[in-house]
């Protein structure tokens, strides 16, 4: 009820910086202040000793996602850990709202890390494919909606995770059933007033955009799925995603006391910035602001040599003086998401920021370390075949899920 409170403060007092699941801008066009986004939210920082723990539990090095940053943020994230530290296994539940055909590289990092924690943890994974929401916000009709997931899902299968411990579903054909008990029994708890504090809902918006949060809460809930979870309704849940979908899963853990149901927790990530870094977030709808994973090799050197923003000086002689200012870099910000390897990306940050190194180098870099990567993706999705989009989307038990 606490966390409802400051929720409720954060939307009115957000008059600089938007963050919500339509909606993200930063105050004047500047960056998003990430640590203001964790008060407003009252979500918890994840901090060095959390990132210590996965580590110990899994025994394998933390992410690179998580040893940068980029997943900064969680709830009940510790919880999460002491059950499974305990010998209480959890299960994770990620989703893409299909609204495009190709994905950029914004798209990818919740599924890339979401298949780190399901390899790591050894752990089911459900994935919603949210079709009724795109068609309701972006005006698809339903068929192209649905024709959409299923692209979106060989992109998401491309990703590499495993089909014996993955259930991907699409809204329009899974929603029913044991998931719409749920979705009945969260809505009753919700009231008109508090989905407008929450998510901005207005008197002019249709009645579906209003139905459609129950839909993205009760994959929260085991017992949504019971050809997966038969029997085990206290099995926790783990939420990775971008933090602009903290509202539906605040409503979420607000409601799921009181049927019963134990909280979904959450790891929640940064944004990853334009090529003009202009505002928080890649645009699909402006192609040159972002990398697409259908992008040539051409078009990923093209972009970045003409787009991406530098932290660099203007003349040769000014930056071999006083250095790139790392801190608006696109390139640096980019190869810390995607180079993988800690003491290079040390290496490149010191000869850049002291002015040893020109933005033409680390662009190039950069070009290299993001063009192997998409052709890996290309080629990783070329081999998705229209039986195994349907074999992870069959409704069927996973019986060694947790192995
Ligand atoms: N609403 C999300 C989007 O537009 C899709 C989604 C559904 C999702 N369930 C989720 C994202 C759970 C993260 C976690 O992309």
């Amino acid at each position: 009820m606490e966390v409802d409170k400051k929720e409720e403060i954060a939307s009115e007092t957000s008059s600089e910086q938007v963050v919500n699941p339509w909606e993200v801008s930063a105050k004047d066009g500047g960056r998003i202040d990430y640590d203001k986004l964790i008060d407003q939210f009252g979500c918890q920082r994840l901090d060095e000793s959390l990132i210590a723990r996965v580590e110990r539990l899994t025994s394998r090095k933390a992410h690179v996602f998580l040893r940068r940053g980029v997943f900064f943020a969680h709830r009940d994230f510790n919880e999460v850990l002491d059950a499974y530290e305990g010998g209480d296994k959890f299960y994770l539940y990620t989703g893409r709202g299909p609204s495009s055909e190709a994905l950029h590289l914004g798209h990818l990092i919740p599924f890339m890390f979401t298949k780190y924690l399901q390899e790591a943890f050894k752990v089911p994974l459900v994935i919603q494919l949210t079709d009724d929401e795109k068609c309701m916000w972006k005006n698809l009709s339903v068929e192209e909606s649905q024709r959409l997931a299923r692209e979106n899902a060989k992109d998401i299968i491309a990703c590499g995770f495993d089909v014996t411990k993955t259930f991907i579903f699409s809204d329009f054909d899974y929603v029913g059933g044991a998931f719409y008990k749920n979705m009945v029994k969260v809505a009753k708890c919700v009231t008109l007033n508090k989905a407008m504090g929450i998510f901005g809902f207005s008197g002019e918006d249709h009645i579906g955009k209003l139905s459609f949060p129950p839909v993205q809460a009760v994959p929260s809930f085991p017992s949504s799925f019971p050809h997966l979870f038969p029997g085990m309704d206290m099995l926790r849940c783990l939420i990775p995603c971008a933090i602009d979908q903290d509202p539906y899963f605040r409503m979420t853990r607000d409601v799921a006391p009181r049927l019963g149901y134990s909280k979904p927790a959450l790891i929640e990530s940064t944004f990853f910035p334009a090529l003009q870094a202009k505002n928080g977030k890649m645009s699909a709808s402006d192609p040159n602001s972002a990398i697409y994973v259908t992008d040539t090799a051409k078009d990923i050197k093209n972009k970045i040599n003409r787009y991406a923003f530098s932290g660099g000086q203007d003349s040769i002689e000014k930056h071999r003086e006083i250095g790139a200012n790392l801190e608006v870099d696109i390139p640096v910000k980019y190869l810390s998401f995607f180079l993988e390897d800690d003491a290079e990306l040390e290496h490149i940050k010191k000869e850049y920021g002291e002015g040893r190194m020109l933005t033409g180098e680390v662009k190039k870099r950069l070009t290299e370390v993001l063009t192997e990567m998409v052709e890996r993706h290309r080629m990783a999705r070329a081999a998705v075949t229209d039986q195994m989009v349907d074999a992870f989307m069959a409704v069927r038990p996973l019986p060694n899920m947790f192995e």
